[in-house]
């Protein structure tokens, strides 16, 4: 069954992309702006460059790229080939037309495709994969990873997020306002760990990055409050204060612990 989701955050986020609202928010919100719509840092951007040991050879695959912020990002400072994939058609127009502003050529290319219906490249083609807060949109995790674990070359790493480990109690309410923006999948402590080994990866590492994850939800909440006005006219008042209720509940959730977002660095034996 398909859910609609009562809140959009993706298609205003990258639709208006470009406009300086929406950029004047991310960089109140991580700081630096590479057109991120997540809960992952700067910081975090070039450990995961670090962790998936990335170099000019590299071919790399980034699922759920949204706007491609961090796909170009790698592109242009560390000079590997990189592929995104999200279904968001806003998304893949926006992470393009970066990519062309950013003169990348063939460096960085940007494809519109569910992932849930498989990985459209061949077998063992990509020397690492990466993903930010997309994995929580896949319902059936085990099939994607195993779509990661055959496009993935012997050797090669995988590095993703999840912001939706459950490690508290959570309200029908919280889990309402947690999920307006789409179909998400929430997990309990160990049930990547479990679905990782059973797909047939190698675990090297996890990271609880939920501390990173409840400022920045706060971060951009105040953001937005700040540029209400230009943001209403574009998303309309009732999808304004819906975006602004699903961050102040990221935030709670997660400076609470009740909610928790990992990291997790795997390899292909
Ligand atoms: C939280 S956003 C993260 C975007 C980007 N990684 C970033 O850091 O800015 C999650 C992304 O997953 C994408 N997504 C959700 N379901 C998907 C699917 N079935 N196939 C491909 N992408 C999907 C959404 O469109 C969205 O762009």
């Amino acid at each position: 069954m398909r859910r609609v989701s009562s809140v959009d955050l993706y298609n205003t986020s990258y639709g208006h992309s470009a406009l300086e609202a929406y950029r004047q928010v991310r960089l109140e919100t991580y700081g630096e702006d590479f057109g991120q719509t997540s809960w992952t840092t700067s910081e975090e951007y070039r450990e995961i460059a670090r962790a998936l040991e990335l170099r000019r050879e590299s071919n790399v695959l980034e699922i759920g790229c949204g706007a491609g912020g961090c796909a170009t990002y790698f592109a242009e400072t560390i000079g590997c080939r990189v592929a995104g994939l999200d279904v968001n058609c806003e998304g893949i127009a926006a992470a393009n037309a970066l990519a062309k502003t950013k003169g990348l050529g063939d460096r960085a290319s940007f494809r519109e495709h569910d992932v849930s219906k498989g990985i459209p490249f061949e077998p063992a083609v990509f020397d690492a994969i990466f993903s930010n807060d997309a994995f929580c949109h896949f319902v059936d995790r085990l099939a994607l990873l195993g779509e990661c674990l055959r496009v993935l070359k012997q050797g090669g790493r995988m590095i993703f997020s999840d912001a939706l480990v459950i490690t508290g109690a959570i309200t029908n309410e919280e889990f309402v306002a947690r999920s307006s923006i789409g179909r998400y999948l929430f997990v309990p402590p160990g049930e990547n760990e479990r679905l990782l080994a059973k797909a047939g990866f190698k675990l090297l590492r996890s990271d609880d990055t939920t501390a990173a994850a409840a400022a920045i939800a706060e971060r951009w909440s105040d953001a937005r409050a700040r540029q209400k006005s230009v943001l209403v006219a574009i998303e309309g008042e009732a999808n304004f204060e819906g975006l602004q209720r699903f961050l102040q509940c990221v935030h709670a959730l997660t400076a609470e612990k009740r909610l928790s977002r990992c990291l997790y660095l795997t390899t292909k034996p």
